[in-house]
C-alpha cells in the first residue's frame, strides 16, 4: 500500500519518524513535504496529500501539523476525502471501521512519538465494515455533491 504523507514545519520531525516506521512495516511512502522546520503553511501540504489520495495515486494519507486541526481541515476540503484528526488509537481505528477515513491527521504538539505510532498502527489496521455504515458515508458524499 502506498501512503501519502505531509506536514507543516511543526510536524516535520515527527513526520520523519512516521516515515521510518511505515517503511519498516513494508508500506510505500510518498512524501509531499515540507522538508524542513522553516515556517510554512499547513494548507499546502494538507491539500497535496488529499489530492494524491482523492486522485488514486496513493491509497491513504497521513498529515501532521501542530494540532492536526488545520491540516485536517485543508485535507477535508478536497472532494472524496474523509480526514480524521486523532490523539488516541481508539478513534483512529473506529474512524476506519465506521467512517472509511482515508486521511489521518494528528498534532506534533499534542501527541508524542510513541503515541503517534500507535495511532498510525491502529488506523492502518482498521478495515471499513460497510453495512449499516455505508449509508452514512454515502450521506457525507451527498453533502459534497450538493455544493
Ligand atoms: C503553526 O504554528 C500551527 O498553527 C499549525 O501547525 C497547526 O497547529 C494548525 O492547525
Amino acid at each position: 500500500m502506498k501512503i501519502a504523507i505531509g506536514c507543516d514545519h511543526v510536524g516535520f520531525a515527527l513526520k520523519g519518524r512516521v516515515i521510518e516506521h511505515l517503511l519498516e512495516k513494508g508500506y510505500e511512502v510518498e512524501d509531499f513535504g515540507t522538508n524542513s522546520t522553516e515556517r510554512t503553511d499547513y494548507p499546502i501540504y494538507g491539500k497535496a496529500v488529499a489530492k494524491a489520495v482523492a486522485g488514486g495515486e496513493c491509497e491513504k494519507g497521513i498529515v501532521i501539523c501542530g494540532t492536526g486541526v488545520g491540516i485536517s481541515l485543508a485535507a477535508n476540503k478536497v472532494k472524496g476525502i474523509r480526514a480524521v484528526v486523532c490523539s488516541e488509537p481508539y478513534s483512529a481505528l473506529l474512524s476506519r471501521q465506521h467512517n472509511d477515513t482515508n486521511v489521518l491527521a494528528f498534532g506534533a504538539r499534542v501527541v508524542g512519538e510513541d503515541l503517534a505510532l500507535m495511532i498510525v498502527d491502529a488506523w492502518l489496521s482498521g478495515v471499513y465494515e460497510g453495512g449499516r455504515h455505508a449509508r452514512r458515508v454515502q450521506m457525507l458524499a451527498d453533502i459534497e455533491n450538493e455544493q
